[in-house]
Order: C-alpha cells, then structure tokens, then sequence
C-alpha cells in the first residue's frame, strides 16, 4: 500500500475512535464543541498513522494500537491549540481554519487543550483496550514522557527562550527533539508496545524515531519558508517574523534539506535493524522529510 493510501485508511479509523472517545464529554456543550473543532479541522494524522504502522511492524494489527493513536491526536491536537495562543506563537489559521481561542476565545481555548490532554489518558486507561494490563502501564508512561516536561512541553518552553536569540545547532537541536521529536517517538514506541515489543526492539525502533521525530520539524521549518499559506493551512512565512530558532534560519534551506535527507537515511538504516513485519514506518519516515504541507 502507498503512503498516501495509508494516511487515509489511518486517518479514517482513527476519526471513528475519536468521535467515540469525545461523546463521553458532556458537562458542557461549549467544551465539547471546542474540543471537537480542532480534533475535526482536519491534520495529517501523522502520529496515529505511525502507531499503527509500529503495530503493524511487530506482525500485528493496526487496531491492537488504536486508543494509543487516539491519544497521541488527542495530545498533538492540544498542542496546537495552546501553540497558537496569543501568548505563545499568536497564529490565526490552523488546520485552514481560524484557530481555536479565535472561534471560541482564549478561556475555552486553553480549557480545550487541557481537556483533550486529560481524555488522552483517560482513553489510555479503557478496560475494553484488550492488552495486557503492564503494556498498558509502559504506553502510558512513554506517551506521557513524549508530552510532558521532559517531551514536548518542555521543548515548547525552549522554542519560547530561544525566540529573537542568536543560537547554535546543538541548541536548535534539542528544542526540536524535545517540542516535536519526543511525542512523534512516542507513537512509535507505544504502537510497538502495544504489540508486545520487547525492550531490545524498542531501543532500534528508537534510534529510528529520534531521526524521524527531528526530520519532521526540519521539514516543517522548511515548508514555513518554502510552502504557501494555503498549502500548509497555517500561515506561511511566520517563524522568520517571529525571529524563532529554525534550521533554514541557521543553514539556509538548502543545507536543511540536506540534514533531513541524512536523517532520513539514518532512520531506514536503524529501522531495518529492528527487522519490522511491516515496510510502512520506513513509507512514512520518507513521506515525512519529503511532504508538501
Ligand atoms: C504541526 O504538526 C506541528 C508540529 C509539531 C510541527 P503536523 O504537521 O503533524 O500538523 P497536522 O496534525 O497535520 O495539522
Ligand atoms: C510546534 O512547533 C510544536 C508543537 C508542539 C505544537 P511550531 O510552532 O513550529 O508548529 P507550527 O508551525 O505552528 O505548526
Ligand atoms: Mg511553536
Ligand atoms: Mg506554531
Ligand atoms: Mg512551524
């Protein structure tokens, strides 16, 4: 199967299972409209697609990973939400639609987030998820490890230090590990997980994912330079504007590229010692570094 296929088969099973998981939210209607609002904008599904593919790599199904990816979207949708707030990158167009505090305001926006981050866990912890109950332990603590202090939000609180500085590639490097590499390591490692990967397996299909996870934001520092507003759904143009620490604005997009390519070859290189079932994790880190929007 293509990539392209496999992005739409993941997307669509992943968008019944969100539908699912986001009824059980009825306190307020707002609340659940907000939540709902970004969750549906649309988005690639990038990391549920990988946890599946992860599945798939240890010879299971894709299904064996689903409240994984439900999760991990869950999560990655949050941090757009709160990515976009006036106090953070302040953007206006997300998914080719206004952003979340901009249709609902900024109160209900943050509340979203935190909303879909808590569901997440709270998916995580579904009695009808079918797996052995310390798989589910391990891809609670991986996943919450890729989203917390020492993941993604941490790396967010460096993108926010660094912005406006002068800074070195080793810096540039760990903010983008840490903000985008570390929730997409994530979905690799509790797909795996999920179909019962041992830790000798989890540590080659890391040494994959940190490389992808890095090469997903060269990619997207470079489609900000590169891409137009309408391709990529968010405005264009924003990270020079905002003086935020990028690859194109270390190297020049050029050299970017080229360190995406290296880490691309990296990636395959590490994935196939791992031996996967599956040839799709290795679709997906090229589909990743080669993307248009
Ligand atoms: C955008 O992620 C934010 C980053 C971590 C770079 P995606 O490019 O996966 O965004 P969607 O989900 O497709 O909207
Ligand atoms: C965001 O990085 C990483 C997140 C954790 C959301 P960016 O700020 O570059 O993402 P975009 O370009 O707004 O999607
Ligand atoms: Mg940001
Ligand atoms: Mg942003
Ligand atoms: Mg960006």
């Amino acid at each position: 199967m293509d990539v392209k296929a496999y992005l739409e088969d993941s997307r669509k099973r992943v968008d019944v299972a969100l539908d699912r998981a986001l009824k059980d939210v009825k306190v307020s209607k707002n609340l659940f409209e907000a939540m709902s609002y970004s969750v549906n904008a649309g988005g690639k599904r990038v990391r549920p697609a990988l946890a599946f593919a992860a599945s798939e790599a240890m010879g299971e199904k894709a299904e064996v990973a689903l409240p994984a990816a439900v999760a991990l979207e869950m999560i990655h949708t949050y941090s757009l939400i709160h990515d976009d707030l006036p106090s953070m990158d302040n953007d206006d167009l997300r998914r080719g639609k206004p952003t979340n505090h901009k249709v609902y305001g900024e109160a209900l926006a943050i509340l979203a987030g935190d909303g879909l981050l808590t569901q997440a866990f709270y998916v995580l912890s579904d009695p009808e998820w079918k797996i052995p109950a310390e798989r589910k332990v391990d891809i609670t603590r991986i996943i919450a490890d890729g989203a917390g202090s020492e993941g993604m939000v941490g790396g967010q609180v460096l993108d926010l230090e660094w912005e406006g500085k002068e800074f070195t590639e080793k810096t540039l490097e760990k903010i983008h590990i840490h903000k985008t590499g570390k929730l997409l390591r994530a979905s690799v490692l509790a797909g795996a997980r999920a179909a019962g990967a041992d830790a000798t397996t989890l540590e080659k299909l890391d040494r994959y994912a940190k490389a992808m996870g890095l090469s997903f934001q060269i990619a997207d520092d470079v489609l900000d330079v590169t891409a137009t507003t309408e391709q990529l759904g968010k405005d264009a143009q924003n990270d020079v504007k905002k003086k935020k620490a990028t690859y194109p604005a270390l190297m020049g997009v050029e050299k970017s590229k080229k360190r995406a390519a290296t880490l691309l070859e990296e990636a395959l290189e590490a994935l196939r010692s791992a031996r996967p079932k599956s040839e799709m994790l290795g679709h997906l880190a090229r589909f990743i570094v080669e993307r248009k929007s």
